[in-house]
């Protein structure tokens, strides 16, 4: 049963126009509603309420930028007086309560100013991560129909400048909704040509902007659609609603974080990620933290221990980010030299998610920072953390492999394919009992039936994570894969379906698979296998080159798609189900057996030839 007290309680933490007076409307399962008849403002919860409160004047966000050698910082005063312009120019063209505006930013301060600048206003904003590119950003537009779009002319990886406007426009010649405007940041590494008629210079219509105050939302109106992926190419629009999230994150905050206000709060993640939004942006903002956006990478900018300068430089309690980050940091730094560079006594925790974090990797962690390092389990569905070690409530023990316990609010259970729970040790689907608590996602953008289908249909009154594993004796749960073709690459969720999408569209590709297969650093990897339309006499190299580049081109270079083969004919079941997972398991040297349900054993075995020799290469 869900504890409607607790939530009641943690309603009370946070600032209402009009106070709720229903904790839960369960009268239209899965459309589960938190607190329906409050009223309030995620912009105000954020800002407003800090500067009113005394904290003006304490650092709000920093930038730390090693790609453009820059730092910078904002106190809450500057920050609200920032937002409130901006949503002076939204509300200027017309952007109100309701709204969609869609974010495509680098990581600056401009991108949470964007955010806040729309929830300001009741106006729901849709950030796509700027890895994706112009094909994704269109489908993203479509579906969301932004009227306006906040996006800067490049972004800036380590080795090159990457040019959004260019990718921006493309992505709207492609869309059938036009938005009516975009506004420009431009910055000084590649200046963009601005569209007469559309475009807007950032600061150039901030200038001439008049603050605005926030506008009263009802709780349930959305905060924000973040699109995610799915099994098919068309990406779900995970919708969040405002009161649920500001209760939740602020909750999480102190609850699992173990972070008062005035901490520095770091989530070395991308605003483009849900773990961005609410823990780059409104988690830390709700709780008075400061936070930390980071324009950088672990390693190369400019080494190994760019983490640990930052941590020293501005005294972060807590870090944030991707088992990924510290796998890359630890191959570039085994012994952990650079550590030693620096002065980390504020360090106090190190929070991992975004993909399953394997034992040595939390181990090398604990050994060599000397802080508790937790692993916890949550999905861009959730929104904040569905099995954590939560350590303001009480420090359990660390098991490394596990995220330890369901935090409160949710109920997990391991169910097998009829439904019916199974015994500890044994591994099934990760399911929630519903409801699922506040903050979670309310449905997904234009797909009520969709958001039922895909996740409540399987397990009547449950919520199907998409995640396998189990739970043992002492209520520990461990996340051991997806039950479905979702991949995690560096801790990006990608859709196999999605890349399978662009293989096939080439003109001389008859059929496709894309499966997740284990790289030491990133977690997963897509591989391709591409069956060629007969007749084409092309070189097989040839045409790989032209599917990775198409990938790139269109789903970005995020998707990290290099590996791919061309095979004769695809593994399929007698009823042709391609036989996803035992080519996984060829393509990672896991043992295999021949299923007893193929239509010809001779197509595994070659293609157990064929991955032999790209393992080798
Ligand atoms: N805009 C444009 N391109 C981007 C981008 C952005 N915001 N973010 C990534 N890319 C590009 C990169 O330049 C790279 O391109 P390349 O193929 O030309 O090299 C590609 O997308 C893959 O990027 P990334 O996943 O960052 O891999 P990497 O090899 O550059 O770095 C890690 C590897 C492990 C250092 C990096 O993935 C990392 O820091 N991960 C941390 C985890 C994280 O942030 N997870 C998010 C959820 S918590
Ligand atoms: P995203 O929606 O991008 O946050 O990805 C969510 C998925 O990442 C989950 O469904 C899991 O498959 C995986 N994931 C996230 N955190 C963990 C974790 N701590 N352990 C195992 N898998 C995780």
């Amino acid at each position: 049963m869900i504890d409607t007290e607790l939530w009641a309680a943690a309603a009370r933490d946070i600032f209402w126009y009009r106070a709720p007076t229903v904790v839960l409307d369960d009268s239209k399962p899965p459309f589960y509603r938190w607190y329906p008849d409050g009223v309030t403002n995620v912009c105000y919860n954020a800002l407003d309420i800090h500067v009113q409160e005394g904290r003006g004047e304490q650092l709000a966000v920093i930038h730390d930028s090693p790609v453009t050698d820059s730092k910078a910082s904002l106190t809450y005063s500057e920050l609200l007086d920032r937002v409130a312009r901006l949503a002076g120019v939204l509300s200027a063209e017309g952007v109100g309560k309701g709204d969609r505006v869609l974010v495509y930013m680098p990581m600056v301060p401009e991108a949470l100013i964007a955010m806040l600048a729309c929830a300001r206003l009741g106006a729901i904003h849709s950030v796509v991560f700027g890895g994706f590119a112009s094909h994704e950003l269109a489908v993203r537009i479509d579906d969301a129909t932004p009227k306006v779009v906040l996006s800067a002319s490049c972004g800036i990886e380590p080795t090159r400048v990457v040019p959004y406007k260019p990718l921006l426009d493309q992505a709207i010649r492609i869309a059938q909704h036009k938005p009516q405007r975009c506004v420009i940041l431009q910055r000084p590494q590649q200046v963009a040509e601005l569209l007469s008629g559309r475009d807007l210079d950032w600061i150039d219509a901030l200038q001439n902007a008049e603050a605005v105050d926030c506008v009263p939302v009802a709780a349930n109106d959305p905060l924000y659609i973040l699109y995610t992926s799915g099994t098919t190419g068309q990406p779900k629009g995970v919708v969040r609603d405002t009161g649920g999230s500001i209760v939740a994150l602020k909750w999480s905050m102190s609850n699992i974080y173990d972070v008062q206000p005035g901490d520095v709060y770091w989530a070395a993640s991308d605003v483009g990620w849900v773990v961005g939004h609410s823990y780059i942006v409104y988690g830390p903002l709700f709780n008075g933290n400061t936070t930390l956006i980071y324009e950088g990478k672990p390693v190369g900018t400019p080494d190994a221990g760019a983490f640990w300068r930052v941590i020293s430089e501005y005294k972060v309690k807590v870090l944030f980010t991707a088992p990924t980050a510290f796998r890359a940091i630890r191959k570039e730094d085994p012994e952990g030299k650079h550590i030693a560079r620096y002065n980390l006594d504020c360090l106090q925790s190190l929070f991992l998610a975004g993909e399953r974090c394997d034992p040595d990797t939390l181990n090398w962690a604990s050994d060599k920072l000397g802080v508790p390092v937790i692993d916890h389990w949550w999905q861009t569905e959730t929104g904040w953390p569905i099995c954590c070690n939560c350590l303001g409530i009480e420090r359990l023990p660390i098991v490394p492999g596990s995220p330890a316990r369901p935090v409160p609010g949710y109920k997990v259970d391991v169910l097998d394919s009829s439904g019916k729970p199974v015994a500890p040790g044994e591994i099934g689907a990760l399911v929630i009992e519903s409801p699922l608590p506040p903050g979670t996602f309310t449905t997904l953008w234009n797909a009520d039936d969709r958001f039922e289908d895909a996740y409540f249909k399987t397990f009547p009154g449950y919520y199907e994570t998409g995640d396998a594993g189990y739970i043992d004796d002492n209520g520990y749960v461990f996340v051991m894969a997806r039950t479905d073709d979702v991949i995690n690459v560096a801790g990006h969720r990608l859709s196999t379906g999605a890349i399978e999408e662009v293989l096939v569209a080439h003109a001389d590709v008859a059929e496709c698979a894309v499966v997740g297969i284990a790289d030491a650093m990133k977690g997963q990897l897509p591989l391709g296998l591409l069956v060629l339309n007969s007749g084409v006499d092309r070189p097989a190299d040839e045409i790989v080159r032209e599917v990775v580049q198409k990938v790139r081109d269109e789903i970005g270079p995020v998707a990290a798609f290099r590996k791919c083969i061309v095979i004769d004919r695809l593994p399929k079941t007698r009823s042709g189900k391609i036989l996803r997972s035992t080519m996984r398991s060829i393509a990672d040297g896991q043992p295999w057996q021949m299923p007893a349900t193929i239509d010809d054993p001779v197509v595994l075995e070659e293609i157990a030839d064929a991955l032999s020799v790209l393992s080798s290469t």
